[in-house]
């Protein structure tokens, strides 16, 4: 049974602020195009298509695309565009008020750049969250990004699929504590685990977990953890993005806030000074996190996917997280690409961005 179109509509992640900064464009593929995305002086940031709407040359950096005084220009007759995505200037004529690249709605959150895919180039259909969560006393994004054969729709299920947390991770006392709801485009999913981990040679550490996890969209989860016995507080996004209809880059975002007066000291812990635990405690998060989808990704690389899964009783809410997927693919007609992830022996690549 295919899954539907590798490409549900919604706000996909392109980039970091960070990552823009440095390199000023970037290209990409991202969900079945190849796009550019760049950011002028002013810190305004433009996610567009990669071709120009004079004669269709082709934008990429890695084929002769440039970011000059905060305008990308071609380089095929050296038009220039603002992060409007309007032409501003051209080397031989004035610009051609019609000449506009195909931008892609963008909106940022804790410095992490998202665009808006729409079926057939609509319009957003909902926002992400307005306000980007409060930096004071976090430390920075700790960002890692690994590429395999799968589909943000079978990740993402991950969340709901309490049942998998004790047999693919090992967690203990897996238990809806909270809740679990459906608002149009916003799916909340909040339980308690408890999660024995090797903490390098310190031994083994019991963790106790409350996660809040916000679903918006395929492509954008946030998750809220509480670890109730040392008293962390922790911030993971997981972002899914459609590459080219078979892989899909995972990336996992973490942050963690600093920690002055532990409930209990983890080993090593108590002789850091306070600046020091909560990216040292970040590290290990981020490599806990990417451990975790490492198991998953076995099962992924290899499922078949089931519409009419033969759920038992305490699956609870697989089927309700499917019907919360169907808004975001709407009726697509002939556009709708069935697609089967590669089976066996997937391909994977992974990228870090300190944070
Ligand atoms: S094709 Fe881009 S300026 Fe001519
Ligand atoms: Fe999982």
């Amino acid at each position: 049974m295919p899954l539907p179109s590798p490409f549900p509509e919604g706000w996909f992640f392109v980039a970091s602020r960070k990552e823009l900064m440095k390199a000023r464009l970037i290209e990409k593929t991202w969900m079945g195009e190849n796009i550019v995305a760049w950011i002028d002086d002013d810190g305004e940031v433009c996610v567009s298509r990669a071709y120009c709407p004079h004669l269709g040359a082709d934008l990429r950096p890695s084929v002769g695309g440039t970011v000059c005084e905060g305008r990308l220009v071609c380089p095929f007759h050296g038009y220039e565009f603002d992060t409007s995505g309007q032409c501003v200037k051209t080397p031989y004529a004035p610009a051609p008020k019609t000449a506009k690249l195909g931008v892609f709605p963008t909106h940022e959150i804790a410095g992490l750049i998202f665009a808006w895919w729409g079926i057939d180039g609509r319009e957003p259909q909902w926002p992400l969250p307005e306000e980007s969560p409060d930096q004071t006393d976090w430390t920075g994004l700790k960002i890692r990004t690994i590429r395999f054969p799968g589909h943000p729709q079978e990740t993402t299920e991950n969340s709901v699929d309490l049942a998998h947390l004790r047999y693919v991770h090992g967690y203990d006392n897996v238990k809806r504590v909270g809740r679990f709801t459906v608002d149009g485009h916003v799916l909340v999913s909040d339980f308690d685990f408890r999660s024995v981990r090797k903490l390098g040679r310190f031994g083994f550490l019991t963790f106790d977990i409350s996660a809040l996890t916000r679903i918006y969209g395929l492509g954008y989860s946030y998750v809220k953890i509480r670890e109730r016995s040392v008293g962390i507080d922790m911030r993971l996004w997981i972002l899914a993005t459609p590459v080219d209809g078979t892989l899909i880059d995972f990336s996992i975002v973490s942050q963690v806030k600093e920690m002055r007066k532990p409930k209990r000291w983890l080993p090593g812990l108590a002789f850091l000074p306070t600046r020091f635990r909560a990216p040292l405690m970040n590290s290990f998060t981020s490599l806990q996190q990417l451990h975790d989808v490492r198991q998953d990704l076995v099962i992924w690389a290899n499922k078949e996917y089931r519409s009419r899964p033969r759920l038992c009783r305490s699956d609870g809410e697989v089927m309700p997280f499917r019907y919360y997927c169907a808004q975001f693919y709407p009726d697509t007609g002939d556009s709708v690409t069935p697609v089967r992830a590669a089976r066996n022996g997937a391909q994977t690549m992974e990228t870090v961005e300190a944070g």
